[in-house]
């Protein structure tokens, strides 16, 4: 292990045989994964990898923004601690205001001096004053300090065509128009890149609560107007379905489409359940509510598939009529993640949880299916990068740290832009309580600097697994790895305790004969990179 003292290593030493005699790991357990590298899939989009900024409880205010006059470190109000994690985590894409916030966002609350800025409701999120401190300006500062695109989700709950096609203009043109004008006298001279621009924000719920063709009407309608000289233009997004279960807002949108749409959304939050309410405590659960949660994560696999089908019969239908939109339009799991109840104390409005071994092991297989799905899933953001549900960072005042999310991001980056590799694995299960999950999640890619990257995750939280790899159409010579895991189930960082749950050199790897093996502890996430 990194970073250990004498003391640090008798201590693990003693831990370890306290462990080992008290708790019995079960017999280790099999599986087998065949990569394919001879036959590679599609280009893992960065954009996979993005990330979620809502105006909700302290993910902006105080989490990532907080003033230039604030005694905590920053660069014109932007934290400096939460703007190096995220530029180390290589965050491809940011999306903002929100969610729901969205639809009661203006934009023009939000730029000109902070002085004369309005102050608003929060009407979503806890009821609380928003000081529109952090607009367009500032969005755009902090995308570009981290190294990120911007994805702007526009406001059609409670906006007009007008504002939204303005905004665009005020943020991308170049010309010496009005707008432009104001943009520069508030301090940007070249225009702001914007690389996604949502219309609407779940337009089944909080963005309206409208019919799947009522929306698909309005998407066309807005979409005819966002107009903007910026090459690329920006990709468009029409708001997609709820969870993955329901497809009537994509069926609506694919029968009806008459202007450009580069993507559908769609949401999917893993929750304890069955019913939405029915939420589990982010840390001190039981075994069922491990496996439940892990075996809810896994249903992000057929929900996608059940809307690439949709997608891919309708570019069918199109391409056979000889039309023009028969062009493949993406899928963007928008939203995703776990979200469990509120950390007791906090205001029930902000969303805020703690984040575990076993967040980290659901971001692994989300991460898993969404290669699986290169082809269609071109954009993802997780929910949401600071202090709210599945979170990256978590802040208290001054202090931040990283959460096992974060680390899986991280152990995970090699993935953005590689090639992905289809797999074959044929695994065990892990089942508890009458439920039932494959032991072991994986997903494999070739990336850009030509090295092989696996992605395994042992969903079992007491036994032990060795993965044999057969590397097909390739001679491994050279294999290394890192793997984050924990010894409980709740496993999480706190404050004082901020390096808990971090990855560390993984020394459970062989090569042998050009036949690849690993032994994955219970609980683990294990990215190994072979040459
Ligand atoms: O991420 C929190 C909220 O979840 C978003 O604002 C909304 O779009 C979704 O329901």
């Amino acid at each position: 292990m990194r970073h250990m003292g004498l003391n640090s290593v008798v201590l693990v030493a003693v831990v370890f045989l306290l462990v080992a005699t008290t708790v019995p790991i079960k017999a280790e357990t099999g599986a087998t994964l065949t990569v394919h590298v001879d036959s590679p899939g599609a280009v893992i989009n960065k954009y996979v990898y993005g990330q979620f900024s809502e105006h909700l409880g302290s993910g902006v205010y105080g989490g990532v923004y907080v003033g230039a006059d604030s005694p905590i470190p920053n660069t014109r109000g932007l934290r400096n601690d939460v703007v190096a994690a995220l530029k180390e985590l290589q965050v491809p894409l940011l999306r903002w205001p929100g969610g729901c916030f969205a639809d009661e966002y203006h934009w023009r609350d939000g730029i000109g001096p902070q002085a004369r800025r309005v102050t608003r409701v929060n009407t979503n999120w806890g009821g609380v004053p928003d000081p529109n401190t952090f607009g367009t300006h500032e969005f755009f500062d902090l995308v570009e300090l981290i190294g990120a695109d911007a994805y702007v989700n526009a406001n059609m709950g409670t906006g007009t065509v007008a504002e939204a096609a303005q905004w665009l203009e005020y943020m991308t043109g170049d010309q010496d128009t009005t707008l432009v004008r104001e943009r520069r006298a508030n301090g940007r001279d070249k225009p702001f890149k914007v690389a996604v621009y949502a219309m609407g924000n779940e337009t089944w719920g909080c963005g309206g609560n409208m019919r799947p063709e009522y929306y698909a009407d309005q998407y066309n309608q807005w979409a005819t107007f966002m107009k903007t000289s910026q090459q690329p233009a920006p990709l468009l997004l029409a708001s997609g379905d709820r969870d993955g279960a329901a497809t009537d807002f994509t069926e609506a949108l694919l029968e009806n489409r008459r202007a450009r749409m580069d993507a559908i959304s769609m949401h999917y939050y893993t929750v304890l359940g069955p019913r939405w309410e029915n939420k589990d405590t982010a840390t001190g659960f039981s075994e069922k509510g491990w496996i439940t949660i892990l075996a809810n994560t896994l249903k992000m696999d057929g929900y996608i598939k059940t809307h690439d089908e949709l997608m891919t019969a309708a570019e069918k239908r199109l391409g056979a009529e000889g039309s023009a939109d028969a062009d493949k339009i993406g899928l963007y799991i928008d939203e995703w993640g776990t979200w469990h109840q509120p950390e007791p104390g906090s205001n029930p409005g902000f969303l805020v949880q703690q984040n575990t071994i076993r967040d980290a092991i659901a971001a692994a297989a989300n991460l898993n299916i969404f290669h699986k799905y290169a082809d269609r899933v071109q954009m993802t953001s997780i929910a949401q990068t600071v202090n709210v549900l599945q979170a990256m960072v978590l802040t208290d005042g001054p202090k931040m740290l990283l959460t096992p999310t974060y680390h899986v991001f991280h152990m995970y980056k090699p993935f953005q832009g590689a090639t992905s590799l289809p797999v074959g694995l044929r695994t065990g299960d892990y089942s508890y309580d009458g439920v039932s999950v494959p032991q072991v999640s994986a997903s494999a890619a070739k990336t850009l600097g030509g090295e092989i990257v696996i992605g395994l995750a042992n969903l079992d939280p007491h036994r032990m697994v060795e993965v044999t790899t057969i590397m097909e159409g390739m001679v491994a010579t050279e294999v290394t790895g890192e793997i984050l895991a924990a010894d409980a189930m709740d496993a999480h960082n706190t404050f004082d305790a901020p390096d808990a749950v971090h990855p560390v050199a993984f020394d459970g790897a062989r090569l042998a004969d050009g036949r690849l093996s690993a032994h994955l502890p219970p609980k683990s996430v294990v990215v190994l990179k072979v040459k």
